[in-house]
């Protein structure tokens, strides 16, 4: 399958139409942007890494039967996929204080956290994607019902309950992670987007080391080394 239009240009990939109404290909960019688009870079080689890992971790969750829209890996930078609308809000779940949790609430950065913690964002570059809660999503109509709020946070939970002891056999600490999902041509609510270190934030279990954005966001260098080592323990390599 070939890449046709242009749909969408993001951050961090762009999206393209097919001869297939129903199947899009995405192209994952080098680009790296933080704080809402303030701080940018390019890193070559991180589109080519979180396509890999994005794909085995769609895998996992398929066979775990989370519904998701990844097809299939074409080429290093490039996935199929299928077409959805998507749900403007970023679903983000969280084991481990840290990042914008800490800041805004004084939690200790690093405390394990008594229960998992799901959060909604308003996906809203404009508006600096501000914190969502139920009825301000009903009110913006995101969604139609609450129903569709309660799965999807139970379908974040379902990833959490999967990808976290995942993580832990390879020696990674899940600490949290920005989920998407979309309305595919029936209706369902799929996974999308992707799942990789520019979304997720991993710690080495014993040494503490960020292996994920942060390592951009903090200026700490070593950004795709620690991709590589991510895809690497994924692939028990
Ligand atoms: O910045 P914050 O602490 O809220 O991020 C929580 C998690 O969600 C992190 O893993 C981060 O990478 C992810 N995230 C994201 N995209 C955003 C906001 C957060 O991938 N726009």
């Amino acid at each position: 399958m070939e890449k046709r239009e242009l749909l969408y240009e993001g951050k961090a990939k762009r999206l393209f139409t097919t001869d297939e109404p129903e199947i899009l290909i995405s192209e994952f960019k080098d680009d790296l942007t933080a704080f809402n688009g303030e701080k940018k870079s390019s890193e070559a080689g991180k589109g080519a890494l979180n396509n890999k890992i994005s794909t085995e971790l769609f895998k996992v969750l398929e066979a775990e039967g989370i519904p998701t829209h990844f097809i299939e890996m074409m080429d290093d930078n490039h996935m199929l996929h299928k077409r959805v609308d998507v749900i403007l809000i970023e679903v983000i779940v969280r084991n481990i204080a840290t990042g914008s949790l800490s800041r805004n609430l004084g939690i200790e950065d690093g405390k394990v956290l008594p229960f998992t913690l799901v959060e909604f964002d308003y996906k809203n570059d404009d508006l600096g994607d501000p914190k969502l809660n139920d009825q301000h999503a009903l009110i913006l109509e995101l969604v139609e019902y609450q129903d569709e709020l309660d799965k999807l946070r139970r379908m974040a939970r379902q990833v959490n309950d999967i990808l976290k002891p995942y993580f832990e056999a390879k020696g990674l600490n899940l600490v949290d992670f920005k989920l998407e999902f979309g309305k595919d041509k029936d209706g369902n609510i799929i996974l999308v987007d992707e799942i990789s270190p520019d979304n997720c934030r991993f710690w080495d279990a014993e040494t503490g080391e960020k292996m994920d954005k942060d390592r951009f966001r903090q200026g700490l260098g070593g950004l795709t080394l620690a991709y590589e080592e991510v895809l690497n323990r994924i692939l028990n390599k």
